[in-house]
């Protein structure tokens, strides 16, 4: 079986961090919370354990613990919290502070082996983040590395495979971490790199033929990342017996269905049934400008034309392909209490899982963004695709601040495209999490020429992000923005103003509704 790594989650923020580092090296991992039992954890056969990091002090009524019988199970690395909670149950001494140690430290190595092999004399920068700190190791361990505002950096058991580091190793903040954290794994644990999207491919490949054998598949294609990954995924498994779907909403971006259309029935040679809803969609919407309400009418809509496209494809269809993330299935722990196991649910286009009959293949289930797109490139999908900004289910609707119309759909459509094409030009996109345009629901005087001029005001976003969950604005060189917003206004009729978005998510969010 190939090497796999166990996440042990107590509530850190940077515990995907971790599990992507891990997949980075090439080994696979997952994150499971700490009420998992000894036994299902001997079951799982992980190469190696990682605790994660966490807000609690080990000392708190609550505090998730561990069961020391897990260290025989495989080599375990604690960070942080994790640390903390090895000497607390190993019997060392765990101090409780109201002093933080919070920020770049500088890290002593005292030992360039094992976690810290090849590592020098000189010190490394390292991101701390704890309250508690671990005032004498526990019997039997060894400190291996010392900081100024914490003498107990790192420690290992003096034979056992059991290493620890006070500081966070899966931060950008910790310049060497990844070195640390392949140590860990291949020095330590002795973990095979074989983690790769070819060998996913190979794996997942066999995984739905066993499953689907004759019966025939339908997915639904959005045009965005994830759906276009799983459904060429599914057809290198079953080929003919899957047909995909797509609903021409009237809500999409500029050439989106020539483009879904080119790659996948010319390109890739995979069924396609198009539906051209655009009619039905914008009755439905007409008038309405409540931001919930628009959604709600999608999803329905949606589902109502979904359903009728898959009846058409056959009474034989057992399967629905969706391309559902890791991130919304991790179960992660809540330290703060309440439920343990919260599942997020996806807000995608019509929320198809519940209301539908069809067995579920959601074959990207286990990998993050970053790995879907690597799989989506090795599988031969265009970088137009599989390096594309993600677009929101219910598409332009919650993009034009008002009631929806062909025609402020129009405009707003040709303004975004210009916009993005002005990004690649500047060879800018890819640096971007999401760029779009939204048209607000407001106008303002203008002069063109001899004429005065009352028209929209189009709002542009552009952020940084890694998942969405919080994002940064994007620091356009003025001189891009300058030209973008010329472009636009003397090009779109329609539109004399554009003005850009500096907001961070939080408080606000990507989206503007
Ligand atoms: P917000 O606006 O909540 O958006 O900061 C976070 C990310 O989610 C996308 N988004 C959606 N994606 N269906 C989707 O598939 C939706 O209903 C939806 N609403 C927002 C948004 O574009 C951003 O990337």
């Amino acid at each position: 079986m190939s090497s796999r790594i166990l996440i042990i989650d107590f509530g850190s923020q940077f515990t995907q961090l971790i599990a992507r580092r891990v997949r980075e090296a090439r080994v696979y991992s997952e994150i499971h919370p700490p009420t998992r039992s000894v036994s299902w954890i001997r079951e799982w056969k992980p190469t190696g354990i990682i605790l994660s990091g966490g807000p609690n002090s080990v000392y708190d009524d609550n505090a998730p613990l561990a069961d020391p019988a897990i260290f025989d199970i495989a080599p375990t690395l604690g960070i942080c919290y994790g640390m903390q909670l090895m000497a607390h149950v190993l019997g060392g001494d765990v101090i409780r502070t109201n002093r933080r140690e919070y920020g770049r430290s500088q890290v002593h190595v005292l030992e360039p082996a094992g976690l810290f092999y090849g590592f020098g004399d000189e010190p490394v920068t390292a991101w701390m983040s704890h309250g508690d700190h671990i005032e004498q190791a526990p019997k039997g361990y060894v400190v291996t590395a010392e900081s100024n505002g914490n003498p107990i950096a790192a420690f290992r058991h003096e034979s056992r495979p059991i290493f620890a580091v006070q500081f966070h190793p899966e931060v950008a903040h910790t310049p060497r971490g990844r070195e640390i954290i392949s140590n860990f794994l291949f020095e330590i644990c002795k973990a095979e790199p074989s983690w790769t999207p070819g060998a996913f491919i190979e794996e997942e490949v066999t995984r739905i033929r066993e499953r689907v054998g004759k019966s025939r598949v339908i997915c639904g294609l959005s045009g965005g990342v994830d759906s276009s990954v799983a459904a060429a995924l599914v057809h290198r498994a079953i080929g003919e017996q899957l047909t995909c779907i797509f609903v021409d909403t009237g809500l999409l971006r500029l050439h989106e269905r020539e483009q879904v259309e080119r790659t996948f029935r010319a390109h890739l040679g995979i069924k396609l049934v198009t539906v051209d809803a655009e009619k039905q969609f914008l009755e439905k919407l007409a008038g309405v400008e409540d931001p919930e309400k628009k959604r709600k009418i999608i999803g329905h809509t949606f589902i109502d034309v979904f359903e009728e496209a898959a009846a058409h494809v056959g009474d034989d269809v057992d399967y629905l392909v969706q391309g559902t993330l890791y991130p919304d299935v991790i179960e992660s722990f809540s330290p703060r209490g309440g439920p343990s196991v919260t599942i997020k649910t996806h807000h995608n286009v019509g929320g198809l899982k519940e209301e539908m009959k069809f067995k579920l293949i959601e074959p990207l289930r286990e990998l993050f963004k970053d790995e879907v797109r690597n799989v989506g490139r090795e599988l031969g999908l265009p970088e137009e695709i599989v390096a594309r900004h993600p677009f929101p289910g219910p598409g332009l609707a919650i993009r034009v601040l008002s009631d929806v119309t062909k025609e402020k759909l129009d405009l707003l459509r040709a303004a975004d495209s210009l916009y993005l094409e002005s990004i690649r030009e500047a060879g800018l996109y890819d640096e971007i999490w999401q760029a779009f345009a939204v048209l607000l629901p407001v106008r303002s005087v203008g002069v063109m020429g001899d004429e005065r001029t009352y028209e929209y005001v189009l709002g542009l976003r552009a952020v940084t992000s890694t998942d969405g969950m919080t994002a940064d604005w994007y620091h356009f060189p003025h001189e891009v923005l300058g030209r973008i917003s010329s472009r636009i206004i003397n090009q779109i009729k329609g539109i004399n103003r554009v003005v850009y978005d500096v907001s961070s998510k939080p408080p606000a969010t990507i989206e503007w509704e």
